[in-house]
């Protein structure tokens, strides 16, 4: 196949994107593919009018790439893509909206209520601790936990200043106390659960992407009725939003409470692929290698 590779673009996870974009294409090359690598800018569609690829796989992180205006693109152009299609992205890269289509179905999410950033400066909108991010970036970017000492960020003005402040409108949910799982699903199957044990603080963008910054338990200890709850609630998750190829989605569990402690954060439709990425590392767990993994993905989108 000739696949081209669409990564980087102008999100604020670009140089995560490039690391995805990186290790796949150089997977599907080892698979035997023509890859084509494309850095994304806003001549997408003119540059892959010329390309003619038979797939593109979709290495985008954040918006545009993962929020269905590429999707929308793809579509447009006939080209078939690797992940979610566009109805899908655009709720599921909003987390409201994403609380919309699952909190019915039974999963248990954390109740958020969406915030003027101005406003966050006059008074809590909610009582700490609480966590303050944005509707609509990953990798943690923008994410603040206020809490009775302040904000893990930086302590000026107010005590709550932070990375937040960048954004005009946040969502204020309640920090769940306790662990951090996710769980990926890869070929219609929920793969198996990783806790992610940050050294300090909470797993933010550098926990996330420093080596040595996060220790990863795979699979996780935790007690055998809240690891289906969490394989369950991702693969419904996985259903319900209609995700292909591969979802990740993410949880806090407060293990005081036992099962009624367990909340889905988001799905990613577009989880990272780097090398300390999490889908790749169950994958692994389950026997299934990286390049048979980019495989998998592949496939499912022709
Ligand atoms: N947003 C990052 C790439 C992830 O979900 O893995
Ligand atoms: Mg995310």
């Amino acid at each position: 196949l000739h696949v081209a590779v669409l990564m980087g673009g102008w999100s604020a996870e670009r140089e995560v994107s490039l690391m995805s974009g990186k290790d796949i294409a150089d997977a599907l090359e080892k698979n035997g593919h023509k890859v084509t690598r494309i850095d994304m800018d806003r001549n997408v569609a003119m540059v892959l009018d010329g390309v003619k690829p038979d797939v593109v796989f979709n290495a985008l992180h954040g918006c545009p790439g993962e929020d269905g205006t590429v999707q929308g693109t793809l579509d447009l152009m006939q080209i078939p893509y690797t992940h979610s299609g566009l109805v899908t992205s655009v709720i599921a890269i909003d987390k409201e909206l994403t609380k919309q289509q699952l909190v019915p179905a039974g999963i248990r999410m954390p109740e958020g209520k969406m915030v003027k950033s101005a406003d966050i400066f006059e008074a809590d909108p909610l009582p700490r601790p609480y966590v303050l991010k944005p509707v609509n970036e990953g990798s943690s970017v923008g994410v603040a936990i206020i809490t009775d000492q302040g904000n893990y960020g930086s302590p000026i003005g107010r005590d709550v200043a932070g990375p937040w402040q960048e954004f005009d409108e946040l969502l204020a949910e309640p920090f769940i106390k306790g662990r951090e799982l996710t769980t990926a699903v890869v070929g219609g199957k929920a793969l198996c659960v990783t806790e992610l044990k940050p050294v300090q603080g909470f797993y933010d963008y550098d926990a996330k992407y420093t080596e040595g910054l996060t220790e990863h338990v795979c699979p996780a200890e935790i007690p055998a009725d809240i690891e289906a709850l969490c394989l369950d609630y991702a693969l419904r998750a996985h259903q319900i939003l209609g995700c292909k190829g591969t979802s990740r989605t993410d949880f806090r569990w407060d293990d005081e409470l036992g099962p009624d402690g367990l909340f889905v954060l988001e799905t990613n439709t577009q989880p990272g692929m780097t090398p300390l990425s999490l889908v790749p590392e169950q994958a692994r767990q389950m026997g299934i290698s990286y390049e048979e993994l980019v495989e998998l993905i592949v496939r499912e989108a022709l």
